[in-house]
């Protein structure tokens, strides 16, 4: 009886320390790791999830610039990020793709832009570096993901209205997608 507690406290100890946090809290922890698509011959489907992550990352990016540019005039105003967020939930909600804010400084606006698991602590760590994207493909079960991180940028003034200390130009955080990479055969 004394020996399986001891196990079960090894085991939950193990389970602690060897998995990551996941990326959704309803996630359930399954296992995850990263693969080379070359490896595994899905370079092509890969090729098209890089492509629509492109493509909403471009427009997630001029909603932030022109609602900015079209609404904000002082910090207490409702921020474009924030109106983000609540889209990202959207999409996610109707499982088109996962989108996070993330934040490269170690005090973001909200910590709960702070990197969550190990795949968005190596982007920002790249990011830092002087990168502007990350992406790795992670494997869940026997399914695929594309996880991208592009860096957002103080494209201009605006945003320095609520990012004091930051500068046109200076490194305001990223975003961080998980798209599933969708496998077709012609
Ligand atoms: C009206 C104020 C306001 C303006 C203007 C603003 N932001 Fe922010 N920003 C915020 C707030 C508030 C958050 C935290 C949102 C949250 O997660 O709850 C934030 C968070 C962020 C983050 C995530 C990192 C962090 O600190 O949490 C990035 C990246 C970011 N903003 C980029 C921008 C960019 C780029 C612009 C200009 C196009 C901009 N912001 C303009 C208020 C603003």
């Amino acid at each position: 009886m004394i020996k399986t507690g001891k196990i079960l406290i090894l085991v939950a100890v193990m389970i602690y320390f060897f998995t990551d946090t996941p990326v959704t809290a309803n996630e359930t922890v399954k296992k995850r790791m990263f693969v080379s698509p070359q490896d595994i011959g899905i370079e092509k489907a890969v090729e098209r999830a890089k492509k629509t992550v492109r493509m909403i990352d471009d427009m997630y990016k001029t909603f932030i610039v022109l609602v900015t540019k079209e609404y904000v005039t002082d910090p207490t105003m409702f921020s474009a990020l924030i109106l983000s967020k609540k889209v990202f939930e959207a999409m996610s909600k109707k499982g088109w793709h996962e989108a996070r804010l993330l934040g490269t400084d170690e005090t973001p606006h909200n910590p709960d832009n702070l990197p969550k698991d190990i795949f968005e602590r190596g982007a920002v760590e790249a990011l830092l570096s002087g990168q502007n994207y990350y992406e790795k493909v992670e494997k869940v079960g026997n399914k695929y993901y594309l996880r991208s991180a592009t860096s957002v940028i103080a494209v201009m003034q605006g945003c320095t209205i609520c990012h004091p200390g930051k500068k046109v130009g200076d490194l305001l955080g990223a975003i961080s997608y998980r798209i599933s990479v969708e496998e077709y055969f012609d």
